[in-house]
């Protein structure tokens, strides 16, 4: 077989946040599919990079008096961290935000141009006067003009569905400073998507067949660019350029205006190639230009529009160097126990926190590798189904194997093989009979069915080892070369399980080939199955069980603000109450919902700023008492799952009951002894049948909670009774 040649990206992460557990999915499909291809003999060049451009980077960089670049390089700098720890094996990792990105963005766009498919057109938009920046769609919130929702986003609205453009918006508001937005019109550049040239490349391409003989892209997103296409080619163009003050690649020829992010992202693949290949010394434009090279994206759902349509016709209509993509691939998104994840929610994850832990990274290899499909499906993270999967079938099916027979051979026989039983034994050739099958299996990315596969034939190995039960045969004379023989097949069977998991569990496959001394595993090596030459060394631990307290603890770590939201969500279950109708869980709901659909890319749990109130004078504020309280005590309350009950002594003598809507976010043990500040002059409240004296103060953003809510808590040396002034 001819050994390919692939260029393999990911999706590039925005560097305006860590990696979530969604994320490390989509390198883990990646990393396992790039390990088999390189089992196979295969050359790829897997690459990624930070996403640093766009409007979002650099408002928050300007909310923390930083400038963009300081920003993103401490998450530029922590992403090694991730990928080591879960064994994800890229072979560079760049930035958008470098030269070689802006030399590939700059040319690409120039030859656009030169074929005749950038225009400029004057569009009218809004304009905060008080930050003086043109407002993306996300800056600008309003009243919908549909259902007259309130504060609602610019292009949608997420009560009613509707999508508008933000003019539309009744009374709109800059999210950013909260002033009333101008509209001011500006020149901006397009992409002529609507050119009868690019839909008819499309429609060819999004149908096409890539040189190994199967689709660019899956059926399921053929369907999709089917619908965007539409019947007569109703693709609209594509609006590339944004004004400053603006965090990107300047145009070349526009004083003032930028590649708005989307357009030099998907260039920033090339980009990081391009530094790769001058690192290595290979020819990139070589490389680009082999009719042998293939180009494969990994990507998820929501990007599929910019990767299926940008992307490939701002690659074809640029010209050599450049290739279309041999193939985008999608992945499905990762939920939590049906969810999306969500840290109000009690549904983040963090893969930090998994590695802190000291989970091991190949459990989760494994638990998204069984899942895996090549079909667009989301993917379902659950605790119990985790620990269930790891431990029947690494632990129970697949470690045991070696630890059953790895003892005997070793104590017993010097840690020498029967050769000979091995290479006549029906099982191990059924067992090798499966290998091609599994491999074919790995390179359509159905990893679901390589694994059950392997599973399949693990149980058949332990059967053998049932039946023959060495354990036995150890203790009976005359019956020391039977035993040989059933140890000696055990492990070569261990060994091909091994091969054949190679590319979900590397760590744990370079141990078991040190102990086999079997050299290194790949898909050239069935055959040469253990022999007379080889010394099994002492068996060293391979694996552990997962527990309880383990998913018990990530869970906990990765969602600090929200231990309580899932036992209270648990003991609504128990309630038989399977809908959440406070107005909390709906505007969490809501909110975590916005990543979902197909083309949209809303980043989730990014603080939204409320906008600020009108200025108040000294007497103004001096109005409002505010006090230092002790929790003395604290409870849930009855009837309502978003109410807790407190006791303070505020340092008046006596204590206060106050009534606070934060049970979503903490348990009220956790509470009992913290100081806190209430605002201790509001007048009281009848509530639940009792008078709450007094609020509590704590911190949460302007877009219903989705960061989290967080309670105050002053510094060491605080009294109760003090006040703040
Ligand atoms: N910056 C863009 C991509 C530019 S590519 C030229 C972006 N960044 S992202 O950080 O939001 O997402 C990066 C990748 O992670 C995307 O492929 C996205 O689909 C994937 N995922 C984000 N959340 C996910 C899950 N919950 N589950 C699985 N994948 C998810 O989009
Ligand atoms: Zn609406």
């Amino acid at each position: 077989m001819k050994k390919r040649t692939i260029f393999l990206t990911t999706a590039l992460p925005y560097a305006n946040g860590k990696f979530h557990m969604g994320h490390m999915l989509e390198y883990i499909q990646a990393d396992i599919w790039v390990r088999n291809q390189r089992m196979e003999g295969n050359t790829v060049h897997f690459v990624g990079a930070d996403d640093a451009h766009g409007a979002p980077i650099m408002v928050s960089a300007q909310k923390l008096g930083i400038t963009p670049q300081e920003f993103i390089k401490p998450i530029a700098e922590g992403r090694k961290e991730y990928l080591d720890g879960f064994h994800i094996k890229f072979d560079h990792w760049h930035s958008t935000n470098s030269e070689e990105n802006v030399k590939l963005s700059q040319e690409i766009y120039f030859k656009l141009k030169e074929a005749g498919l950038i225009y400029t057109k004057v569009v009218e938009q809004f304009y905060d006067p008080v930050k003086n920046m043109f407002l993306a769609d996300r800056f600008i919130k309003g009243t919908c003009p549909r259902c007259h929702a309130e504060d609602q986003y610019g292009d949608s609205c997420e009560k009613c569905g509707a999508v508008y453009s933000p003019t539309e918006l009744i009374n709109p508001f800059s999210a950013l400073s909260g002033a009333k937005p101008e509209i001011r019109s500006s020149e901006h550049y397009f992409f002529k998507l609507s050119d009868p040239r690019c839909v008819e490349f499309l429609r060819e391409w999004t149908k096409g067949i890539a040189p190994d003989g199967t689709p660019h892209i899956q059926p399921q997103i053929q369907a999709k660019t089917e619908e965007w296409l539409g019947k007569d080619g109703e693709l609209s163009d594509w609006d590339i350029s944004r004004d400053g003050p603006y965090f990107g690649i300047p145009i070349p020829d526009a004083p003032g205006k930028f590649f708005y992010v989307w357009l030099d992202a998907p260039i920033g693949y090339l980009a990081s190639l391009l530094s790769y290949c001058q690192k290595r010394g290979i020819n990139f434009e070589g490389l680009l230009l082999s009719s042998e090279t293939e180009q494969i994206h990994f990507i998820g759902k929501d990007i599929a529009y910019f990767h299926t349509l940008f992307w490939p016709a701002m690659l074809h209509f640029a010209g050599k160097p450049f290739k279309t993509p041999n193939h985008v691939w999608c992945h499905g998104f990762l939920t939590v126990d049906g969810a999306k994840m969500s840290k109000s929610r009690g549904t983040g994850l963090d893969p930090l926190a998994y590695l802190k832990i000291g989970m091991d990274p190949e459990w989760l290899r494994y638990y998204l590798g069984y899942k895996f499909n090549a079909k667009v499906e989301d993917i379902d993270f659950s605790a119990k189904d985790f620990i269930q999967k790891v431990n029947t079938d690494l632990v129970g099916k697949y470690v045991n194997i070696a630890s059953r027979s790895a003892g005997f051979i070793l104590k017993r026989f010097g840690g020498k093989v029967d050769a000979q039983s091995i290479q006549n034994c029906s099982l191990i050739k059924k067992l090798k009979e499966i290998s091609e099958e599994i491999r074919n299996f790995y390179d359509t990315r159905e990893f679901n069915r390589a694994l059950r596969k392997i599973m399949a034939s693990a149980d058949k190995v332990n059967e053998y080892v049932d039946d023959q039960k060495p354990w036995v045969l150890a203790k009976e004379e005359g019956k020391e070369a039977e035993l040989q023989k059933v140890c000696s097949i055990t492990l070569e069977a261990f060994r091909l399980l091994t091969l054949y998991l190679k590319p979900v569990l590397p760590v744990t496959a370079a141990k078991a080939e040190e102990f086999l001394g079997c050299g290194n595993l790949d898909w050239s090596t069935v055959d040469n199955s253990l022999n007379e030459a080889t010394v099994i060394k002492p068996y060293q631990h391979l694996m552990s069980r997962a527990t309880e307290d383990q998913l018990k603890q990530l869970f906990e770590m990765s969602n600090p603000a929200n231990k309580a939201a899932q036992s209270s969500e648990a003991a609504k279950k128990q309630e038989g109450q399977s809908d959440t109708s406070s107005s909390q869980a709906t505007h969490v709901d809501k909110n975590i919902e916005t990543k979902s659909t197909i083309g949209e890319n809303v980043e989730t749990e990014e603080l939204v700023y409320e906008p600020l109130q009108p200025n108040i004078n000294i007497d103004d504020f001096n109005k409002i008492d505010l006090r230092i309280a002790k929790i003395v005590d604290c409870k849930k309350v009855k009837k309502s799952n978003k109410l807790l009950q407190l006791t303070v002594d505020a340092g008046e003598g006596r204590t206060r009951n106050i009534f606070s809507g934060i049970a979503a976010y903490y348990n009220p043990e956790d509470l009992i002894g913290k100081l806190t500040v209430i605002v201790a002059n509001l007048e009281p409240r009848k509530m639940m049948g009792e008078f709450s004296e007094g609020m509590l103060l704590s911190a949460s953003d302007g877009g219903g909670h989705t960061t989290g809510l967080y309670l105050l808590e002053p510094n060491q040396g605080a009294i109760p009774g003090m006040r703040i002034h």
